[in-house]
């Protein structure tokens, strides 16, 4: 059974409807075990129970809000390295335009889960045309389209996939035999 903790930080509602999203998708992998939080009801407690970990926060200039970072920065004084090495983490964001850095802080929150020893991973697929969540899910504004919510959804079924193959041993969860689609037929078309 793994346990994946779905932590996040919004401030107008919209990185908190792609973590539900996110939740989502992981809830679609089975024996997997989910707490979905924001940063004001997670403590150390959740991070020491989960094997996988999605994180997600606005975007703002360009990085990780203040927020976020205090609710890292406050766990130092807790001592939760030695319990943390070698869990699975990724990332999703929300910014008020396209190109706003979402991506600049997915890899800021990356770098966050690379210092606990979390390994961090982006995911391959398209879910939509012009969709994809390579270095986590991003966003303008909240999740609308059918593809933008299945990038969110994708990013918690990848961790849970990750997270059911490497810590619960499932070989037959890893992301390569599963039989989704993985690319959008325009790209076949342009490959072809
Ligand atoms: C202090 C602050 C800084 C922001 N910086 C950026 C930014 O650098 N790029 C951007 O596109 N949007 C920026 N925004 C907009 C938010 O990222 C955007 O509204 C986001 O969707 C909010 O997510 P939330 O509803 O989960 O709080 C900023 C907002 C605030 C309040």
């Amino acid at each position: 059974m793994g346990n994946i903790l779905v932590l996040f930080q919004s401030n107008t509602g919209n990185t908190a409807k792609m973590a539900e999203l996110v939740a989502e998708g992981a809830g679609r992998v089975p024996d997997i075990e989910l707490r979905l939080k924001s940063i004001k009801e997670a403590d150390v407690e959740d991070l020491k129970w989960c094997d996988g970990i999605a994180l997600g926060a606005p975007t703002n200039f360009g990085t990780v809000p203040w927020e976020m970072k205090k609710w890292w920065d406050d766990l130092v004084d807790k001592n939760i390295w030695p319990y943390m090495d070698g869990k699975i983490g990724c990332s999703f964001s929300s910014a008020g335009a396209i190109g706003g850095g979402q991506e600049l802080n997915c890899m800021t929150l990356n770098v966050i889960l690379m210092n606990f020893g979390f390994l961090v991973f982006g995911i391959t697929d398209y879910t939509g045309p012009g969709i994809s969540a390579h270095y986590g899910a991003v966003q303008q504004g909240e999740p609308r389209s059918d593809g933008e919510k299945e990038a969110c959804a994708r990013l918690g079924q990848r961790l849970a996939e990750w997270v059911s193959t490497y810590i619960d041993q499932n070989t037959a969860s890893h992301p390569l035999k599963q039989n989704y689609k993985r690319l959008p037929d325009e790209f076949k078309q342009r490959k072809s």
